[in-house]
């Protein structure tokens, strides 16, 4: 049997309806705070996510799709859409706009992971860019907007999680004392950490397989932050105070992202399982520069789709199906049928038109096992007395509609 690649599926029935509904919502919300969309290509140079998620992490050093064009091009299927983004900001010089600048963005992502619960290697993201501007309020609306989600969609069981990872000052001197903690226990690590002692010491702190002793006996790096650091969390914190949203701080968190600088958060759910992040981010004051670019600060973050939607589910969250009309008909009055269907879908219904024909038993039995709410009957009476017959299908009941009464009859009964 054909199956889809292993780690991509196909999205359909109730699942997409939630898809749909969420991506509407997050949408709306982007466009409420005035985020402009954009939409970039799916695939990039290489060097793109080599150069700002960085060589080092798990993302570009295993996880990426990628191959040569045939023009010999090396080009990557986007594992994230952050670093496009800045590409795309230098590239067209949105630095002559009035800054901050702020896009959202919805697509296909991908990364060679080992699927399991809430990650595979065909996903999508929605997400949020403000870019030109250091201020904490910044970082304070991207949570906000992260959390609005949340609360739009009722989501139970969610929490902001926050750290500050610091600027490329403090995090050298905060990077040089872990390593000195941590060396005496360096064959203590595991195999990944080994490697990250020498290449990013910060991402042994998130390592889910360290002894949680030894990482308790680590030093905190919002300890560790310069003057204006400390001065740029507080502020964020303040705000997000300010704006009344809970937060925890947790010096765990560091990100798997080399762009990352000061802000980095996550909104976690206790629904998700082990892959328990439903939307990350952080600032990047340096990627654009990193990229090329005029320096310039920026703060995001990205939402996973199917984790979305997963919460969702596991919540119960109804989706309100639009009432389904079956046109039953006789084939002498098909004519008649069609111009019914087609006045019942311009008055905005969902309408299915009986296929095989045949007797109005048939008929009725298939509209039943679509779950229509109501059929309407046009036999050659119906034709010749311009009515139709309805048939509500939950209770049962018959009524003779004339035509020209049609849409007030089933508007008077929208979801009955
Ligand atoms: P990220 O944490 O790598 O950050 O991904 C963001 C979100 O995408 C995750 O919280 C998760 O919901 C979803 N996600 C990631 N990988 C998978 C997967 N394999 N399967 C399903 N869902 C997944 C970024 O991508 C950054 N670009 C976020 C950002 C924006 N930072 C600043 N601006």
């Amino acid at each position: 049997m054909m199956t889809s690649v292993k780690g991509f599926k196909d999205i359909y029935g109730e699942e997409l309806k939630l898809f749909k509904i969420a991506k509407n919502v997050l949408e709306e919300i982007a466009e409420n705070f005035a985020y402009e969309e954009i939409i970039t290509p799916v695939v990039e140079y290489s060097e793109l996510f080599e150069r700002s998620v960085g060589i080092d992490t798990d993302i570009v050093e295993k996880e990426m799709y990628t191959f040569m064009d045939k023009s010999g091009r090396n080009i990557t299927l986007r594992p994230e859409i952050t670093a496009s983004i800045a590409r795309s900001y230098i590239e067209h010089h949105f630095e002559t706009k009035p800054l901050p600048l702020k896009f959202y963005y919805f697509g296909p992502c991908f990364r060679y992971e080992k699927p399991q619960k809430g990650r595979y290697r065909g996903f999508y993201q929605y997400g949020v860019e403000a870019i030109g501007d250091d201020s904490p309020l910044l970082d304070a609306e991207v949570i906000y907007i992260g959390y609005s989600i949340a609360k739009k969609l009722e989501l139970k069981n969610v929490s902001v999680k926050i750290n500050s990872i610091g600027c490329r000052k403090c995090r050298t001197t905060y990077k040089e004392k872990l390593k000195e903690i941590l060396e005496p226990h360096y064959d203590d690590l595991c195999e990944d950490c080994k490697r990250r002692f020498y290449t990013n010491p910060l991402r042994i702190l998130d390592c889910k397989k360290e002894v949680p002793d030894l990482k308790r006996s680590l030093p905190k790096i919002i300890d560790y932050l310069c003057e204006d650091c400390r001065k740029h969390f507080d502020n964020v914190l303040d705000y997000l105070q300010k704006m009344s949203i809970p937060y925890e701080i947790d010096d765990t968190l560091v990100r798997g992202l080399d762009y990352y600088t000061r802000t980095v958060f996550e909104v976690v759910s206790s629904d998700l399982g082990a892959q328990n992040a439903l939307l990350g981010g952080g600032r990047y004051d340096y990627l654009i520069e990193e990229l090329g670019g005029r320096p310039t600060p920026a703060v995001g973050f990205a939402l996973g789709m199917e984790r979305l939607v997963e919460i969702m589910k596991s919540q119960g969250f109804s989706v309100r199906n639009k009432q389904l009309i079956y046109v039953a008909y006789q084939q002498s009055a098909f004519e008649r049928a069609i111009f019914i269907a087609e006045a019942l879908r311009n008055y905005g219904f969902k309408v299915l038109l009986d296929v095989k024909n045949g007797n109005f038993k048939n008929q009725t039995e298939r509209s039943s096992k679509r779950n229509a709410e109501f059929t309407v009957f046009i036999g050659e009476e119906e034709v010749n007395t311009n009515t139709v017959t309805v048939k509500n299908m939950k209770n049962k009941a018959q009524t003779k509609v004339e035509l020209a009464n049609l849409d007030g009859f089933f508007k008077e009964r929208k979801n009955v």
